[in-house]
């Protein structure tokens, strides 16, 4: 069998991969090889700017196929038969390191599902939390400031995370989960993903549900102790891929069962707290779980730099039947994440194959700018209207719209007659077994005992105290115990 050629970048062979050409023998080497200079410039610009959060992840392809009838809650189109499957793409993530960090950390996990629909490619963009630390995009830059390397020290400060934490007592929820047995997952195939906002539902006859997702994995949750965490950081940093490598290439394919809460919209405005509120979830009792399909991981992308690092998903990618809710987090970010594309890939980043429609085709009038790759066809007009049957509108709003009222203002989110920032974090503590409850204490007390500045950690306990008294109680003893230590 003859052997493939080495070409150059245009195509041309390459004679020599293992010497560079040089004036003679010994001499300098020539501006006239070409291979060389292609070589050295590419590889400068091997990296591009890494994902401010949730830099590290996995990625792999399957299906999700429906299993269960709901289309009295959505007319979206891939969840109209049962049967029906549409390809997804799934990247996982851990959130606050960079790049190269560590997989086996206490840390969220991203749950990015890209569904390739035949209405459009529909991002929903979660996390393996119910829930998150903020209620206000205006604050996120600052809660991830803190959590990432401090400006000066060049490292994550305990001082920088529970500062941050000390002024927002809504994070008091997330952070009992995140410190919890949950906190450091054994792999992405045993932990659960969440929609984790509230999204919007509307079916044919244009009724809206508030819904809810929740991707339950079929593997088991199984979750890694503090120092179980921390010896396998060490050991293999990439735990996490390796594992989901390797199972799809073993042949092990995970998956997830996709449930969901439904509330009628009219039920929003009066329930007992804001249903809006991420940092809050509806209890099963008022709205059980519904079943709706299975989501299959069955195969690794070919290259990571071009399928995973290059993913691109977006809150605001919606399809027919399914649309936002006035949750404020959510609202900022339908901006940040195209925004952060338009930087991170350039504003073609659409025509990228891991992103580009893969059940139907993008048809509009977006031209141009970098590394454009779609003409959208053979003397295709650039303007709308035209009267060269180009594309045109539909007149079908996506969504029901959702009513407003009241002036406009940096209003603080309405308060419901049950409304706070403790008593969910109050029921997960209390619903935790004695063991669990144990570790809780300690995980939050190795953080808060390090912290230097006794406001920074009173104001934190008082958090505790008010989510449950015995809660607040036992941080209170454990901290005092390490730093009297
Ligand atoms: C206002 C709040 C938030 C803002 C402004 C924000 C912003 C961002 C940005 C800019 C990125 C990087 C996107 C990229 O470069 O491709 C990102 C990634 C991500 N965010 Fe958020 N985020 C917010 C809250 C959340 C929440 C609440 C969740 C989960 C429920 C979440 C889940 C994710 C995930 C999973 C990724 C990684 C997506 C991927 O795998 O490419 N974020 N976020």
């Amino acid at each position: 069998m003859s052997k493939r050629v080495l070409t150059t970048e245009s195509g041309a062979p390459v004679a020599d991969n293992q010497n560079s050409a040089s004036a003679g023998v010994g001499g300098p080497l020539l501006l006239q090889d070409q291979h060389l200079l292609e070589k050295l410039a590419r590889f400068n610009r091997e990296r591009i700017p890494e994902r401010v959060v949730h830099a590290r992840g996995s990625g792999a392809y399957g299906h999700f196929e429906v299993t269960d009838d709901v289309t009295g809650f959505t007319h979206a189109d891939f969840l109209s038969a049962v049967g029906k499957r549409t390809e997804v793409f799934l990247r996982f993530s851990t959130v606050a390191d960079s790049l190269g960090g560590a997989d086996a950390v206490r840390d969220p996990r991203g749950f990015a599902v890209k569904f390739y629909t035949a209405e459009g490619n529909y991002d929903l963009v979660g996390n393996n939390t119910p829930v998150f630390f903020i209620k206000d995009p205006i604050k996120f830059p600052d809660f991830i400031h803190s959590q990432k390397r401090d400006p000066f020290t060049g490292r994550q400060e305990p001082d920088n995370v529970w500062d941050f934490w000390a002024h927002a007592p809504e994070a008091t929820h997330q952070v009992t989960w995140l410190m919890g047995d949950r906190g450091i997952p054994a792999s992405y195939r045993h932990m659960n993903g969440y929609g984790s906002h509230t999204y919007q539902w509307t079916n044919a006859d244009g009724e809206a549900f508030f819904v809810k997702y929740h991707f339950k994995t079929n593997q088991g949750i199984r979750c890694l102790s503090a120092e179980q965490g921390a010896e396998l950081a060490g050991k293999d940093p990439n735990s996490h891929q390796t594992d989901l490598l390797q199972a799809i290439e073993r042949g092990v394919h995970p998956s997830w069962t996709l449930y969901v809460q439904l509330m009628p919209a009219a039920e929003a405005a009066d329930f007992r707290f804001n249903p809006f509120d991420l940092t809050k979830v509806w209890p099963h009792k008022d709205y059980p779980l519904q079943r709706v399909g299975r989501l299959v991981l069955d195969r690794n992308p070919d290259n990571v730099f071009a399928e995973v690092e290059q993913a691109a998903f977006s809150p605001n990618n919606f399809v027919p039947g399914i649309g936002p809710s006035p949750d404020k987090m959510l609202q900022g970010r339908l901006f940040a994440y195209a925004d952060a594309h338009r930087y991170r890939l350039g504003v073609n980043h659409t025509q990228l194959a891991v992103n580009t429609p893969k059940a139907t085709v993008a048809d509009n009038y977006g031209r141009d700018g970098f590394m454009a790759s779609n003409s959208q066809g053979r003397a295709a007009k650039n303007y709308e209207p035209n009267s060269y049957d180009g594309p045109v509108q539909t007149g079908r709003p996506l969504s029901a719209p959702l009513a407003v009222n009241g002036h406009t203002g940096t209003h603080e989110a309405p308060l419901h007659t049950k409304d706070d920032d403790f008593f969910q974090a109050g029921e997960l503590y209390r619903l935790m077994s004695a063991e669990e409850k144990s570790r809780l204490i300690a995980n939050i007390a190795g953080g808060l005992s390090q912290v230097s500045r006794d406001d920074v950690i009173e104001k934190n306990l008082a958090h505790f105290h008010a989510a449950d008294p015995e809660y607040g109680k036992r941080v209170e003893e454990a901290v005092r115990a390490l730093r009297e230590d």
